[in-house]
Parts: structure tokens; C-alpha cells; sequence
């Protein structure tokens, strides 16, 4: 079996994630600040161990001001729905996530302004200079995706930054794609909302999401409740990281989570990126081969995540993606990946593409494997 759908969720998992979680719910059951018993202890000391280490990887100034959430998806929603005001405007990019297109579109439905820019044809960046352009004196916040879901497109985040800086904003990155594999330094590239999965590059079990925020922000929670502090108080407490913290927490994900980050930290972060970018590069270089496929390549293998897209011609993805899973036990995503947007932008939509998503436990054999395997798939219906 060889599992390519990393962008969706990584898989495996570092070992070290798996006998983290099997631990810690074997010795440190309690539930973290519900109690001064030693399990309670132990798992809120847990918890805190991957946020200290979760703010080390982005360097994030405080670890307080990192949040857990279940998922990417939560994150957004915390960040612009806590942040954004009818009448506010809202300056984006075309190639979005639904978990960012949607609660935008949902502000807007309820008075907040959106620009969506259309990346350019040359590069398929968002162009600095149309960004720029887009601001007026409603602007609060510039949000944009680090890396497509779709294309694997990384975007430069420094350059939003220093305009978001330049002009008083907020900026706001959703990581999904990037977390964990590509250098993220919320200080350096002037990131006050950043958003990303723990399921994917930060080799976390899915349920496990995060949020930092920088001093320059100031959410309203999703919603209240429990935090185990100021019990008394009938408000919810303002303390980060409790503030956005109601509920009890998934204490198993988030110890596997750091589990994941300290896996991150002993490999070496570019070593993990050098790893997936050389097995994209075959990838693409072997796909490119094949008569028949239609490659949505960013140009420049550095502007590209290990995401791959592609058609082949005469068929629909969907069927490629049945074949090479009950045929050659390959799993890949196909049709929309969830960014009807991006589709949009790059001519593919309704139909979609089929999606390569590369891991950093991936192997040249397998992607070999795969490419002969999508090879036969296109010579069994030659045009
Ligand atoms: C770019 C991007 N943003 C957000 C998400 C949503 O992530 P999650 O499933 O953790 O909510 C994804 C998921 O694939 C994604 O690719």
C-alpha cells in the first residue's frame, strides 16, 4: 500500500507519536487545570510541554499565545470571526481552503467587506503590488494561504507582512500546508493570526489544531466555558491562553502533537523538507513523462510544496483515483480537495484534479511504483 494524501492528513505517524499517546493515556489520564491530583498534573504539564514547543517551532514570542483547537478548520474560524466586525474590509487571495472561504463569506453575508485577488498569470502569486492597492481605510485584516492545497504553490508571506506592517494591519496565514516542513517565523514575517493543522506536517493525530496570536490582536472567543481558572467568575476569564481554551482539551492529541514537533526538531526541519522536495521533483519530473497528463506545476521547485495535481487525458480524476486505489492500493485525493477556488483560478473546476501529496515517509520506490502505475492507466485508454 502506498498512502499519498499527506496534504489531507499525514500518515504514518512517527512512532514516537504513538506510544506518546498510548502513555499518556495510560499514566496521565487527568484532565489538565481541573484539579491539583498528580494525573491532572501530569497532563497539564503535557499539554504545556507542546505549547512551549509549538511556540519554539514558529517563534512565537510567549507560548500563551498559542492556542489549541481541534483543527486547522477551528483555527480560522477563531481568528477571523474573532476579529472581524461588520464594516471591517478583508483583503484575501483566490486559492483558498473552504475553512477560509467559507466563514469569509459568512462576514460577508453579515457586512464585512472581502477583496478576493486573482494571483497573477505569470507566477500565480498574489501580487505585493495588487495587495497593496486593494487597501482602504476599512482594511483590518490581509489573510492569505502559505501553500495551495491543490497546486502546492507557497506563497511569500514576508512581502504581506511588511505591507500588513507598512499600513497598520492585521495579517493572518493559514499553514495547513506549510506547518512543520517549511520555516514559519511569526516575529520575522509580522504574522499577528497564524492557523495550521497538527494532523498534517506536524505529524500530530488528527483532532489537533493551533492558533497563535501576537500581542496586536485581540479575539472574541468562539465560546465560553470551563478553563479551570477564576472558577468563580460567572465571565470568561481574559488569561491566555484560557480565553479561547473552553472545554476540555484533547489531552491525547496534543501530547502526540508534541510528540510530533520533537520528532520535527531531532530529524531537523530541512531535512525533512529537502526529503519531500526531491521525491516531488521525480514526481513531477516522472509525470511529465507520461502521455496523456496535464501537470498544474507551479514554476521554480522552490515556489512548490509536496503537493503534485494533475489530469490525465480521457479520463476524470475520480476514476483515476478509483483505479490507482482498488488496482495498485495507491491512495491519492481527486476532484476539488475542498478548494472549489483554486480550481477556479487554474481552469479545472468543476471536474478537479487528482492530488499527490508526498510525506516525509514516503519513498522513491513508492513514487516509482506509482508513476508506472499511473503509466498504465493512461496506455489502457490510449487517445
Ligand atoms: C490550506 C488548508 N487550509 C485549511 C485546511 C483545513 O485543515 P483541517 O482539516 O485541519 O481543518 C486544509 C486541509 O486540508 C488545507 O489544506
Amino acid at each position: 500500500m502506498v498512502y499519498l494524501d499527506n496534504a489531507a492528513t499525514s500518515w504514518p505517524k512517527p512512532e514516537s507519536v504513538y506510544q506518546t499517546m498510548d502513555q499518556f493515556l495510560r499514566r496521565c489520564g487527568g484532565n489538565p487545570g481541573r484539579g491539583g491530583h498528580s494525573l491532572a498534573l501530569a497532563a497539564a504539564e503535557k499539554i504545556e510541554e507542546t505549547r512551549l514547543l509549538l511556540a519554539r517551532l514558529i517563534n512565537a514570542p510567549e507560548k500563551e499565545r498559542v492556542i489549541f483547537t481541534s483543527n486547522c478548520t477551528e483555527a480560522l474560524n477563531l481568528g477571523l470571526k474573532g476579529l472581524l466586525k461588520s464594516g471591517d474590509h478583508v483583503i484575501t487571495d483566490c486559492i483558498g481552503h473552504n475553512s477560509l472561504v467559507r466563514p469569509l463569506k459568512k462576514l460577508e453575508n453579515q457586512g464585512v467587506r472581502v477583496t478576493r485577488i486573482l494571483p497573477c498569470s505569470e507566477d500565480g502569486f498574489l501580487s505585493p503590488e495588487k495587495v497593496e492597492k486593494a487597501i482602504i481605510s476599512e482594511t483590518r485584516l490581509i489573510v492569505v494561504t502559505h501553500a495551495s492545497n491543490v497546486t502546492g504553490l507557497i506563497q511569500p508571506i514576508d512581502k504581506y507582512g511588511a505591507i500588513t506592517k507598512k499600513h497598520g494591519l492585521i495579517f493572518m496565514v493559514d499553514a495547513a500546508q506549510t506547518a512543520g516542513t517549511y520555516p514559519i517565523d511569526v516575529q520575522a514575517s509580522n504574522i499577528d493570526l497564524l492557523a495550521s493543522s497538527g494532523h498534517k506536517g506536524l505529524f500530530g493525530p488528527p483532532g489537533t489544531g493551533v492558533l497563535y496570536l501576537s500581542d496586536r490582536v485581540e479575539l472574541e472567543p468562539l465560546r465560553e466555558g470551563g478553563t479551570g481558572i477564576f472558577s468563580e467568575l460567572e465571565d470568561q476569564p481574559q488569561t491566555l491562553p484560557y480565553k479561547y481554551e473552553s472545554g476540555t482539551l484533547n489531552t491525547a492529541g496534543i501530547a502526540g502533537l508534541g510528540a510530533g514537533i520533537k520528532f520535527i526538531f531531532q530529524e531537523g526541519r530541512e531535512k525533512i523538507q529537502s526529503q519531500v522536495h526531491f521525491l516531488r521533483e521525480h514526481l513531477n519530473r516522472g509525470l511529465a513523462q507520461i502521455p496523456g497528463v496535464i501537470l498544474y506545476q507551479p514554476e521554480g521547485s522552490l515556489k512548490q510544496a509536496a503537493v503534485v495535481s494533475f489530469n490525465l487525458k480521457g479520463w476524470e480524476p475520480a476514476e483515476v483515483g478509483a483505479v490507482l486505489d482498488q488496482a495498485f492500493e495507491v491512495k491519492v485525493r481527486t476532484g476539488l480537495h475542498c478548494a472549489p477556488a483554486a480550481h477556479k483560478t487554474l481552469g479545472t473546476y468543476p471536474q478537479g484534479t487528482i492530488r499527490i501529496s508526498l510525506g516525509y515517509f514516503n519513498t522513491l520506490k513508492e513514487v516509482n511504483f506509482t508513476l508506472e502505475a499511473v503509466s498504465k492507466i493512461a496506455r489502457a485508454k490510449a487517445f
